[in-house]
């Protein structure tokens, strides 16, 4: 199963989202291909914001090694699912989507929780570390189920 992240920059919400996915993965013994990108060409090349790699700490997860590439239309060939963190970053990618097939690979984050259809992964970039720790818990609430979902425990 390979699973893809996408936000804006990849610096910042992407990032977290795939090092969360891949240190949760990694706990339950669940094989996975793990990646992520920006639908913006920003900031490829860097590393995740320090804000952002420094709430992953706080939590014990080393994003370190991570760096930030641009989403690319074979990205829906190659990945099964492609989370979006927001509704703009959802239509950037759907526009590149060629067909149903490709479309129906691609979804926002937080739907994978029936409790909150359509929210969004709000944006940290502009604001405070409060705002990365938000972002953390929200990612690892939706992450966490949507593994149990995969492992068919829900
Ligand atoms: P991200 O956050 O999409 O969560 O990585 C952002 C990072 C950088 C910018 C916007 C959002 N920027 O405009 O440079």
């Amino acid at each position: 199963m390979k699973i893809l992240m996408v936000c804006l920059g990849n610096i910042c919400r992407s990032p977290m989202a795939e090092g969360i996915l891949r240190a949760r993965a990694a706990e339950r013994g669940m094989q996975l291909t793990t990646d992520s990108a920006g639908t913006s060409d920003y900031h490829v090349g860097e590393a995740p914001d320090l804000r952002a790699q420094e709430a992953m700490r706080r939590r014990g997860i080393d994003i370190g090694d991570l760096r930030g590439r641009q989403f690319k239309v074979s990205d829906l060939e190659r990945f099964d699912h492609i989370f979006a963190m927001d509704r703009s970053n959802l239509n950037n990618i759907l526009a590149m989507a060629s067909g149903p097939d490709l479309r129906a690979k691609v979804r926002m984050m937080m739907d994978v929780l029936p409790q909150a259809p359509h929210a969004e992964v709000p944006d940290p970039y502009f604001g405070g570390d409060e705002g990365f720790d938000a972002v953390f818990d929200q990612l690892d609430g939706a992450i966490n189920h949507f593994l149990d979902e995969l492992e068919g425990r829900r």
